[in-house]
């Protein structure tokens, strides 16, 4: 393994941010990992898919660029599967190799841009279903120690897009391969998300297999969410607030069809997409970035835009939104 100097960045984050990396490393296996740590680095920057995260200049620090690969079956029962999975697998490659295996439980979560190993941090989440409903543990190494710990599913503390990575413990551990329960027969097939029911009716599908329910997924997210190969995003930039129930029945007086999801019996969540659109700033063009015009909670760089750019755009929605509906948005992706 060798420690490259200078190294731009611009492939490895789905937003297509041009900064350089002071130096950088692939780790292809665990022994890559500990050597490099060994060597006593003063700053580590992990990087997985790079599609969370919004680069605002260059990275002072040796980014480790997690390239661990593998996935097997660690054990099997009547109805279940466990599956190891190494934390450098692409997420939307490991969803079809258990749909191939007819293995279910992932496949509202196809087309997630990003990493197996990057997934926990925030724990993704789509069309009604998160990780850490199919999650078992994770492998991570401390960066201090250098010993290898499993966290069970209880202490990732996972929340929405939250979990112990992202707080207690957040830059102390490389999570290296995490384990995952899947159904091998009588998959439960969730479709209760609307948009996946209208699809599968507009198909003419009526009791869809989860192979049928990843096409689905698949092409509502292509109808709305732009392809980061293509355009660069990051997928959600903020976080669907939550607001109080009295909060919420001021604001709908004035915005009667203000959209809601009840989150417990005092507080429900708002789409930031929608608070985003209210605003004004749905397919706003800035130069060479802007909001997206299908998804107003995607923020994208047309080419050659700087991190700079985004932020300061997020900044912008985040004032309006305030000035608009007394809410604060809070950003999903981790602004570095
Ligand atoms: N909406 C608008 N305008 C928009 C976008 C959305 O009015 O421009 C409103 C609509 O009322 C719509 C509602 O928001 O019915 C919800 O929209 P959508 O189903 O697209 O979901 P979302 O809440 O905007 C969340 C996740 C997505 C995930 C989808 C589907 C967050 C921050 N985002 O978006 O996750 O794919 O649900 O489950 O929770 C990601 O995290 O990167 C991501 C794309």
């Amino acid at each position: 393994m060798d420690i490259k100097e200078n190294i731009s960045l611009q492939s490895f984050n789905t937003f297509g941010i041009n900064v350089n990396a002071k130096e950088f490393a692939s780790i292809e296996s665990l022994k890559d990992l500990t050597d490099v740590l060994n060597t006593n680095p003063s700053h580590l920057f992990i990087l997985g898919g790079g599609s969370n995260m919004l680069l605002t200049k260059d990275i002072d620090a040796l980014v480790l660029h997690i390239n661990l690969k593998g996935i097997s079956v660690i054990s099997t029962s009547k109805k279940n599967v466990k599956v190891q999975v190494s934390a450098g697998e692409n997420w939307h490659e490991f969803v079809n190799w258990c749909l191939n295996k007819n293995y279910g439980g992932l496949e509202n979560l196809s087309l997630i841009p990003g990493n197996v190993g990057t997934a926990p941090i925030q724990n993704i989440g789509a069309y009604g279903v998160e990780l850490k409903d199919t999650f078992v543990s994770c492998e991570a190494l401390n960066t201090q120690t250098k010993q290898l710990k499993t966290f069970t599913k209880e202490e990732c503390d996972f929340g929405y897009r939250n979990s112990i990575f992202k707080q207690e413990i957040k830059g102390e551990y490389i999570i290296t391969s995490v384990v995952f329960e899947l159904s091998t027969e009588n998959h439960s097939i969730k479709t209760n998300y609307g948009a996946i029911e209208s699809e599968l009716k507009r198909t003419g599908i009526k009791n869809p297999t989860i192979q049928e329910v990843s096409k689905a997924v698949i092409s509502i997210r292509n109808s709305k969410l732009p392809d980061p190969k293509i355009l660069g995003n990051s997928g959600s930039f903020f976080k669907n607030p939550v607001v109080s129930y009295s909060k919420f029945e001021i604001l709908q007086v004035q915005f009667p069809l203000i959209p809601h999801y009840k989150v417990s019996e005092q507080n429900v969540k708002i789409p930031a997409g929608w608070l985003i659109e209210t605003a004004g700033y749905k397919g706003k063009t800035f130069d060479n970035y802007g909001v997206h015009n299908k998804q107003a909670l995607v923020l994208v760089n047309y080419g050659g835009a700087t991190g700079e750019n985004i932020l300061n755009l997020s900044i912008q929605i985040q004032k309006a939104v305030r000035l608009i509906f007394d809410i604060d948005l809070e950003s999903e992706v981790n602004i570095l």
